[in-house]
């Protein structure tokens, strides 16, 4: 699949619910939401037979996300259909941490997961402050966190990262602990601007906290990060080495970096079954609709390609704030 501006398109994230046992600030209203009815929601047969499809269309790379996609029944069961999927090399999942080191079956939820075939795992961790922790997530989990990114390092995974959203104010004195925390455990961190994607009073300027802003207060700790050009896991994050250590970090800057969809090969899906070409926009076309309709492969493929047709050159959030869409059914 390709679009018109010669993307090819081979990442498919996969939302699987808009449920979550956290309620981080940026991401969800305090004042919670009804979650979506059951029926509503793509069953993982659904689901499976759609990551078939794209998988036919050159997707190659899942990552399977939420809300939290770990509180999903029977997530393990799920996962380990995708990498018997022809096509499917690499298979990622993004989650709070919260459930990694819970027991499952007399192993984690970390080790069932690799042994399920997720290749590659990404943590949210915004501080290593409980108490901001607890602020900032609604939850006090912020131990469960540090246990389930344990539960994570022992079971093997072949990539962790760990994804900070920087806001003005809140976190700002936690970079630096959090690169030290990184390197200890030998972890990629990514430093991710606040996107308008939810309804929150969070999601102000005042917040606002721009990637160049965090890479010059880790330089001025550090020294001169060194751009590391070659280094890419077809995500739109910039890298560097931090100098005289060993240790990668990543910046996401999807606001203020102007080249940010340059090299986008994204496509997600929505739990409620929706194809959105991109995050940024209000595109979204209802592929449930077709799928519970009756149609077959062939028309599922069109769909796709119609969807992949329309994605847009880059996102409009620079130009149009977009409330009404949670990043909780979107998958991030
Ligand atoms: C929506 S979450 C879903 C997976 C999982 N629950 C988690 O928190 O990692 C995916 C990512 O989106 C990020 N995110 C959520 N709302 C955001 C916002 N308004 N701006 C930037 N990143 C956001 C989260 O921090 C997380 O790293
Ligand atoms: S960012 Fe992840 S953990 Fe936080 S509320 Fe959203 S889905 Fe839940």
């Amino acid at each position: 699949m390709e679009d018109r501006f010669g993307h090819r398109i081979s990442y498919l994230r996969v939302s699987i619910t808009d449920r979550c046992n956290e309620r981080c600030a940026y991401c969800m209203p305090r004042e919670l939401q009804e979650w979506l009815p059951r029926e509503d929601i793509l069953t993982y047969e659904e689901t499976l037979r759609l990551v078939r499809v794209a998988a036919e269309l050159g997707v190659t790379k899942i990552r399977v996300t939420g809300g939290e996609p770990l509180v999903r029944r029977d997530v393990i069961n799920f996962i380990q259909e995708i990498p018997k999927i022809s096509g499917i090399t690499s298979l990622g999942i993004s989650t709070n941490g919260t459930l990694l080191a819970q027991d499952v079956g007399g192993q984690t939820m970390a080790a069932a997961l690799r042994a399920a075939g997720v290749q590659s795992i990404n943590i949210s961790l915004d501080t290593l402050d409980r108490h901001l922790y607890s602020q900032i997530t609604g939850r006090d989990l912020h131990a469960k966190v540090i246990e389930g990114i344990d539960a994570a390092r022992a079971a093997g995974f072949d990539q962790i990262k760990l994804n900070t959203v920087l806001m003005r104010g809140r976190n700002e004195d936690q970079l630096i602990p959090l690169v030290d925390f990184a390197a200890e455990r030998n972890l990629i961190l990514r430093f991710i601007e606040l996107m308008p994607v939810s309804t929150t009073e969070v999601l102000s300027e005042e917040n606002f906290l721009p990637v160049a802003e965090a890479k010059r207060a880790i330089e001025k700790q550090f020294g001169n990060l060194i751009p590391e050009q070659g280094f890419r896991t077809n995500g739109p994050a910039t890298y560097y080495q931090i100098p005289g250590r060993d240790q990668r970090i990543g910046f996401i800057g999807a606001m203020t970096n102007l080249h940010f969809c340059e090299s986008c090969n994204k496509l997600r899906l929505t739990c409620d079954g929706k194809l959105r070409p991109c995050l940024g926009s209000y595109l979204e076309f209802d592929i449930m609709k077709p799928l519970r309709a009756g149609a077959n492969d062939d028309e599922l493929r069109q769909f796709f390609l119609d969807v992949v047709e329309r994605k847009p050159e880059q996102h409009d959030f620079r130009e149009s704030y977009q409330p009404n869409r949670k990043m909780i059914a979107i998958g991030g």
